[in-house]
């Protein structure tokens, strides 16, 4: 939904007015309605009221004050549009009257109506059932504490416009089922975001990819009637004195190939290239909040499939750095692709390399869907990340990869296996990776559990959220100030 901010509107031309109150908490100009209507705040408490104006207003329970939190508001702004949708609510109005801790007031506002403009999103392009019945597009307006003026809520507006629509894009690209959405999909999608970005976009097909002896891709991509693509997106502001480069996963379906995959499940794997989608989506709210950081995009596509002609356990694959890698299973494919595309972006020498990447089942294990998986050879850059995704909602969790991890993907007939097997599975996959990087400050993101939800949540709808965007721009905003 779209959403504006403002301190002070008129109610009356509001549907339902939704005002956000934590435990215990009786706000001055709402004291009435909260004593009169016995509500206690308690996180999941909603009642609705009638009231003057607008007619309906609706308290909204946010729990104990002092453990406020991004994805408790996250989980109070869903319901609140979960509540319009179903009463068809054209205006609506969402009274935050707090600040998070750790935040400022206007980080604060910018996270409430963040989280408020993507609290309606749902993937219904191919729902084809009541499409006159639709809940009709709501308008939000956030009303925060005092303390931010009218034209830097206008500033704000239109930087939440910028995120919102890479999000957007993320969600609506790797929501899509893999019939859709090919490796020559994604190269399309990509170049008609960079063309309304300003952005450049170079799609290389087979044909360069066999010249650039990406061995990777082409071996993952030989079981797929699909032909694979490497896209590179290249954003460079004239005012920019840091380069980043980021990396993303574009497997459009993970069968598991020869290894194939159970049954069970097996649909989620539309989303493997989740990576990809957040990295088109950061470059593109990257280039409309025109971000002084020259930022290029890797991405690698392919689908994984098992055919007659499909790579296949023992085979040996040379890699486009010149290393080679014996396959011991065809579904550990995404160091495959990702082994390849960070070669070639660590060529270009940035100051930071990113990759993304929905790679590793062992990562949801350690983690399940609360915290991205975060391996880096720079502390320091770790430690940015973190802090920069603890401030909007995106939680980033290290895990090790050192060296020793090296021993359990030595390999007998090659400089290294494409698996480790179960045991640290997460971790001897960024090993893997780290393989084919040449750069000092390199953080790879496992957003294996983190990239969709396999079902609806209290805070979030079915299927991908955009993960990695908000941390990746925040972290830009960062280099682009010191
Ligand atoms: N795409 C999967 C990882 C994955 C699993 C993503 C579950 C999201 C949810 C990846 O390509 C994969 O299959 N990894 C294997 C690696 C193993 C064969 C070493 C895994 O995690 O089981
Ligand atoms: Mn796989
Ligand atoms: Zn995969």
């Amino acid at each position: 939904m779209d959403v504006q901010i403002n301190v002070d509107p008129k109610l009356s031309k509001l549907d339902h007015l939704f005002v956000l109150v934590a435990e215990g908490d009786t706000p001055r100009q709402w004291r009435k309605v909260i004593d009169e209507s016995g509500f206690a705040g308690r996180a999941d408490e909603t009642i609705t009221i009638l009231h003057k104006e607008p007619k309906k207003l609706t308290l909204v329970g946010l729990g104990k004050p002092e453990k406020l939190s991004i994805r408790g508001l996250r989980a109070a702004l869903y319901s609140v549009a979960k509540t319009a949708k179903k009463q068809r609510d054209r205006a609506i109005g969402v009274v935050f009257p707090y600040t998070l801790p750790a935040l400022s007031a206007e980080e604060t506002v910018r996270v409430a109506a963040d989280y408020l403009g993507q609290s309606d999103y749902k993937y219904d392009a191919y729902i084809t059932a009541n499409k006159d019945d639709k809940a009709p597009s709501i308008t939000a307006t956030l009303i925060p504490a005092d303390g931010i003026d009218g034209k830097r809520a206008k500033q704000l507006e239109s930087e939440i416009r910028a995120l919102a629509g890479g999000i957007r894009t993320v969600r609506d690209l790797a929501n899509a089922p893999s019939n859709l959405v090919t490796p020559t999909k994604i190269a399309e999608r990509a170049q008609q975001v960079a063309k309304s970005a300003g952005v450049k976009c170079t799609v290389y097909e087979k044909r360069d990819i066999e010249k650039m002896k990406m061995g990777g891709l082409l071996a993952v991509n030989r079981g797929s009637a699909e032909e694979p693509r490497f896209i590179v997106l290249e954003y460079a502001p004239k005012k920019a004195t840091k380069h980043v480069a980021l990396v993303g996963k574009g497997i459009t379906f993970d069968s598991g190939g020869i290894s194939i995959k159970p049954a069970e499940k097996m649909e989620e794997m539309k989303f493997d290239m989740c990576g990809a989608a957040a990295v088109i989506g950061t470059i593109e709210a990257a280039a409309a909040l025109e971000l002084p950081v020259r930022i290029t995009g890797c991405i690698p596509s392919t689908d994984n499939l098992p055919s007659g002609s499909a790579y296949k356990p023992g085979d040996i694959i040379t890699m486009m750095s010149g290393k080679t890698v014996e396959i011991v299973n065809t579904d550990a494919e995404g160091r495959m692709i990702l082994g390849d595309a960070l070669h070639y972006a660590s060529e270009l020498k940035p100051d930071h390399l990113l990759d993304y990447a929905t790679l590793t089942g062992a990562c949801v294990v350690a983690l399940a869907s609360e915290a991205t998986g975060l391996f880096s050879n720079n502390d320091e850059l770790a430690r940015k990340l973190i802090e920069c995704g603890e401030r909007v909602g995106e939680r980033l969790w290290r895990l090790p990869e050192w060296d020793e991890y090296k021993d359990l993907i030595r390999s007998d007939w090659a400089d290294m296996k494409n698996s480790g097997g179960r045991w640290g599975g997460a971790s001897t996959a960024a090993v893997f990776l780290k393989e084919f990087v040449n750069c000092p400050s390199w953080a790879h993101l496992d957003i294996a559990g983190t990239a969709y939800a396999e079902h609806e949540t209290a805070r979030e709808a079915r299927g991908a959220n955009g993960a990695g965007v908000r941390v990746t721009i925040a972290f830009l905003e960062s280099l682009s100030r010191s």
